[in-house]
């Protein structure tokens, strides 16, 4: 087990545990991707001490395993995040994260003019790598913006 959090969040028997998450985005990507809303245990440590980043945050969900779908999708919030499947106490596996194309019903578009504001339709964004910049394309309104600027919307 881990020297940067060891006894800093109780490990977990089942479940998915989120790890490395840059600090101060935990609570984001809580909200972003819904992942308090179920009747499982959610554990989260902010500002935890860490090796690697100084400071990071992580979540613990019991009894959920994330698919690589959307720990993938993670990855627009904390790229450097791994996601870990615990059984029976032990990390049986972890995904690194890669970008995905695309990011659905997520993030609001940020421009108000788009007509997901005012159809009930899911958001969708093609995700665009380009030399280090990563840019999400509104599937409706055609616009693309930057990551920071759709992340930090809601
Ligand atoms: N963990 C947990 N419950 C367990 C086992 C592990 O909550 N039963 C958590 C650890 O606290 C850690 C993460 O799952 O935050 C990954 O565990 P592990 O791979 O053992 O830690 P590290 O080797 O430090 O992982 P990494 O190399 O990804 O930093
Ligand atoms: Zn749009």
């Amino acid at each position: 087990m881990t020297k940067d959090n060891k006894l800093q969040v109780e490990a977990i028997k089942n479940g998915s545990v989120i790890d490395h998450i840059p600090a101060h985005s935990g609570i984001k990507v809580l909200r972003l991707f819904q992942l308090h809303q179920t009747q499982n245990r959610v554990t989260i440590g902010l500002n935890l001490p860490s090796s690697v980043q100084g400071l990071k945050d992580l979540i613990k969900i019991e009894n959920v395993f994330i698919d690589e779908e959307l720990a993938n999708q993670l990855a627009l919030l904390a790229p450097n995040a791994t996601v870990n499947r615990i059984e029976d106490y032990e990390v049986t596996k972890k995904l690194t994260l890669s970008l995905p194309q695309k990011v659905n019903r997520v993030f609001q578009c940020p421009n108000s003019n788009c007509i997901t504001h005012s159809e009930p339709v899911d958001t969708s964004f093609a995700v665009i790598a380009k030399n280090d910049s990563i840019k999400l394309k509104c599937k409706y309104c055609e616009k693309a913006f930057s990551r920071e600027s759709v992340a930090e919307r809601r």
